[in-house]
Formats: C-alpha cells, sequence, structure tokens
C-alpha cells in the first residue's frame, strides 16, 4: 500500500456528490443523505477521473487497428482480469463476461445452460426477482424456504437435492439478500449443490461491494461456479454487469445472443464462434463502464474489503442500537445477531404507509431511502403476511387486496462512505416521525400510491435541466433544412 492509498477514513471526500443539498419542506436545505446504496451507490471520484483522463484514448476495441483502439483494448481485457480477480477467480480456468447488470448476466447463464423443462433449478424463497424469473423460463424451478428470521433452510435444501436427484443442475442462490441483508452461506451451499451433482451460482449483487468473496479454487468443492455483480451497485454506475464462470463451460455451446463480435468466421451457411469471453459479449462492448468497475475495484482493494465490512458492520450496530429505541418500529431480519448481516435495514413503522415514512424521510430530512418491495415479492409479501388473493392486514395498518395497494416496506442501506452522522439524521427523523412530530400534510396519489408533502412543489429542472425534447426537435428540423 502506498502514501496515496485510499483508506475507509477518508473515502467519504471520494464520493461524487456528498456534498450536494437538497431542499427540504421548511424552505432550508441539507446535504442529501443518501441511504439507498443497496438500489444504487454515487460514483467514487476516481473513478470519474479516471473516465477522464482515457477519453482521449478512447476508442471501439478489438476490431481496430489503429493506436487509440490498442490502447483500449488493453485496457478493457485488462479490466476483466481486475473483476475476476476480486471475487478470487482462477483465470486460467474461469472467464469474465461482462454484460449490462446482474439481471443480464443471470438471463444469459440461464439460457447458456441449455436447460430442458425437465431439469430441476434449485433457488430460494428469498430471491430477488432477477434470481428466480430468469430460471422460471427455461427450467423446472423448485424454492427453498427459509428458518431462523431469513436464513436459507439447508436441511430444506438437503432434502430437495435428495428428492430431485440427478434431475437439478443448479443451485442459484443471492450473496446476500436484498431485504434482511442477511448473507447465505455460499461455500456450504456449493458443498451441498456439488454432492448431489449439481453446480453453483451466486447472485452477489448485495455482496460483493461489502465483504470479502472469494469464488476458492475450481477443484474445492466448496468452490462456487458462477458468480455475478453490478457495478452501478459498487461506485462505478456506468453500465457494466458482470458474469464469472468456468472457461468450459462459455467455450461450448451456443451463444444466446448473437451478431457483431461474437463470431470469428461467418459464410451463408456456416459460424464459428470467437473464443470465450468474446462469443458472450455480443455487439460493441461498453469499454468506459469496464474500465469504470475496474477503478471501483481498485479503490477497494486499497481500502480493502475486510475494513469496509468491519467499518459497515459497526455502522449496523450503531443504527440498530438506536432503532431498536424507536417506539412502533417493526423490523424484518435479524435485529441482535447482526455479524452475518450486510448494512441493510428493511422496516415499517406502525400504523403508516412506508411510502409515507419514506416521503416524510425525503422531504423533512433529506434522506433518501426505498420504499415498495424491492422486487422481491414472494419474500416481502411473505414477510408481510400478505396473501396475495385475500384481503389481509398487512402489518402496517394497510389492508390489500391487489398490488397496488401493497404498501411494502422501507429499506435504508449503507455504503463503504456511510457514517455516524448518516445514522444520526436517519434516526432523529425516525424518532419524529414515531411521535407524529412531523410538519408536512401528505397526499397520496391514488393512480401511484406514492405520497408528497403538500406545498412542496419542486421544480426539478432548477437542480439538473433535462432535455427539453421540443427545443432538441426543433433544432434537427433546423439542421436538416439548412442542409437540404
Ligand atoms: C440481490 C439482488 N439481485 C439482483 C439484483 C439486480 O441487479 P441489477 O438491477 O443490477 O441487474 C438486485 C438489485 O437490486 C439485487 O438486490
Amino acid at each position: 500500500m502506498n502514501n496515496q492509498s485510499m483508506r475507509i477514513e477518508n473515502v467519504r471526500s471520494d464520493i461524487v456528490g456528498i456534498d450536494t443539498a437538497v431542499p427540504l419542506l421548511d424552505g432550508s436545505k441539507r446535504p442529501y443523505v443518501f441511504l439507498d446504496n443497496a438500489a444504487s451507490t454515487p460514483a467514487f471520484k476516481r473513478v470519474l477521473k479516471r473516465i477522464e483522463d482515457f477519453m482521449p484514448w478512447y476508442s471501439g476495441v478489438h476490431r481496430g487497428t489503429g493506436f487509440k483502439s490498442r490502447i483500449a483494448t488493453q485496457l478493457y481485457d485488462s479490466a476483466h482480469d481486475v473483476c475476476g480477480r476480486f471475487v478470487g477467480a482462477d483465470l486460467d480456468k474461469n472467464i469474465v463476461v461482462f454484460l449490462k447488470n446482474t439481471t443480464e448476466c443471470i438471463n444469459k447463464l440461464a439460457h447458456r445452460f441449455d436447460f430442458t423443462k425437465d431439469d430441476v433449478v434449485v433457488t430460494t424463497g428469498i430471491e430477488h426477482h432477477s434470481n428466480d424469473l430468469p430460471w422460471r423460463k427455461v427450467a423446472h424451478v423448485v424454492h427453498v424456504g427459509v428458518v431462523n428470521g431469513g436464513h436459507i433452510d439447508l436441511n430444506e435444501m438437503q432434502d430437495i437435492l435428495q428428492q430431485f436427484k440427478g434431475r437439478v443442475k443448479l443451485v442459484a442462490v443471492n450473496g446476500a439478500s436484498n431485504i434482511t441483508g442477511i448473507c447465505s452461506p455460499i461455500h456450504d451451499i456449493a458443498e451441498l449443490a456439488h454432492g448431489a451433482g449439481a453446480r453453483v451460482f451466486v447472485d452477489a449483487a448485495q455482496l460483493v461491494a461489502h465483504r470479502p468473496v472469494n469464488i476458492l479454487p475450481d477443484d474445492d468443492p466448496r468452490h462456487i461456479d458462477f458468480l455475478a455483480y453490478s457495478a452501478h451497485k459498487m461506485y462505478a454506475p456506468f453500465g457494466t454487469g458482470v458474469l464469472v464462470g468456468p472457461k468450459n463451460f462459455f467455450a461450448a455451446g451456443e451463444p444466446d445472443t448473437v451478431g457483431g463480435g461474437v463470431a470469428a468466421i461467418v459464410t451463408l451457411d456456416h459460424v464459428e464462434w470467437n473464443p470465450a469471453p468474446h462469443r458472450d459479449e455480443a455487439g460493441s462492448p461498453n469499454v468506459v463502464g469496464g474500465l469504470a468497475l475496474a477503478e471501483a475495484i481498485c479503490v477497494m482493494n486499497e481500502l480493502g474489503m475486510d475494513s469496509v465490512a468491519a467499518h459497515e458492520q459497526h455502522l449496523l450496530e450503531y443504527a440498530m442500537n438506536k432503532l431498536k429505541k424507536i417506539s412502533g418500529m417493526v423490523f424484518y431480519g435479524p435485529v441482535d445477531r447482526l455479524d452475518d448481516k450486510v448494512g441493510v435495514i428493511t422496516f415499517n413503522m406502525e400504523e403508516m404507509h412506508p411510502g409515507l415514512v419514506g416521503a416524510i424521510l425525503g422531504a423533512e430530512g433529506g434522506i433518501g431511502v426505498r420504499n415498495g418491495y424491492f422486487c422481491a415479492q414472494p419474500y416481502a409479501k411473505k414477510l408481510l403476511h400478505v396473501d396475495a388473493d385475500k384481503a389481509e392486514d398487512a402489518g402496517c395498518g394497510v389492508v390489500t387486496t391487489d398490488l397496488s395497494t401493497f404498501p411494502g416496506m422501507v429499506r435504508a442501506s449503507f455504503g463503504c462512505y456511510s457514517n455516524e452522522n448518516d445514522v444520526d439524521a436517519f434516526v432523529e427523523m425516525l424518532e419524529i416521525i414515531s411521535r407524529k412530530g412531523y410538519k408536512g400534510t401528505y397526499i397520496q396519489d391514488q393512480d401511484s400510491g406514492a405520497f408528497s408533502a403538500e406545498g412542496f412543489d419542486i421544480n426539478y429542472a432548477e437542480y439538473f435541466h433535462p432535455f427539453d425534447s421540443k427545443a432538441e426537435s426543433k433544432r434537427q428540423q433546423f439542421s436538416e433544412s439548412a442542409w437540404g
């Protein structure tokens, strides 16, 4: 580590927009409190700088013969290696495919597996839709339940593997839940899967930015065969997703998406595919996105993933100690044993719609959280005891019969740069809400279900101007007539 290395104590200064002030209902402004990192994190300044430095050298990659193309190709290819090594991949045996995000990675894998409808994919009832729906399209999916407040039931998984013996081709689990933050015992699961002759996939979207991850050597029974993650959840929001998996798997079979870049030889009746990973990266690749993610990983490596994990763990404990004391809080996930949980806190407040809690946090606290069901409806409904077919009390005073009024929960989530001041601001606002001390009058939009404060009419264009599509099309007409 050199003197320039980024440390966890000063990483906040490397966050783009950390001081951005936002308007509050009382007319004042305050720096935004960003507690929605599980959805998407802000960018590292180092990432922006690296992109800026690169842009004069920017060129399309791989098939260009010019100097810039060679530089860009070298950078793009080496970014793959950085992203693979970050999760401990042995790059002699594994490859890294760059796609758009975790969702696209899982869809690719689902199609590359050449499943039949008789093949079984074992997943769990606590997955993000992205690690459930793609498998449903191509195989018979069996969902394992949870025990002890959100832990994957490994006994049930073992029973299912036994029940479907010979048919289970893949076990697909999250690395950490996007609702409870609980980390899955991915290596234990890998051992179970391998023992049953199946491979294992880990959806690491909520894990890699928060915990050290090592897929282990390929011949280790606890090795993770496939893993995916998204750059926008780790300080490089420029549209890259990473899929890691065995070279021989991707070298075989047909690419699922075809076109430019994937084929070495094409005649009118014959195609020979490029070697992996090129055969799986159809079209012109996102060079800037790959570079951005690799630079973010360099920063994370400087911080040290153990330091990141320890810092976020401390914040989680600090927050939970305070939040538990607020009356009317209903938590989803562990409140005491926090050591196997990333910094995700999901909750409701008694007798309050989560959308209202979120709106007050935003309008009166300048705090960004998320509310809803976090693209994990089966699990969210289970936690809320909502039966989709029946009207039931969803646990927060709202009776629901359909999804348009399905209230969900509120989620706050930390990043490596979050600090105790962020937590204090959040706790202070929740205390105010709990004692009904908030100032605004909030109205619910009947169509969207979203809440907004009366009189808090923000002209967002004053803060960051959107495109004026009418002006753009006028300009277009002008330039067309000038040339016509
Ligand atoms: C656990 C989990 N898996 C998958 C995804 C999908 O990630 P992306 O939207 O980057 O494809 C998310 C996103 O929130 C997630 O939390």
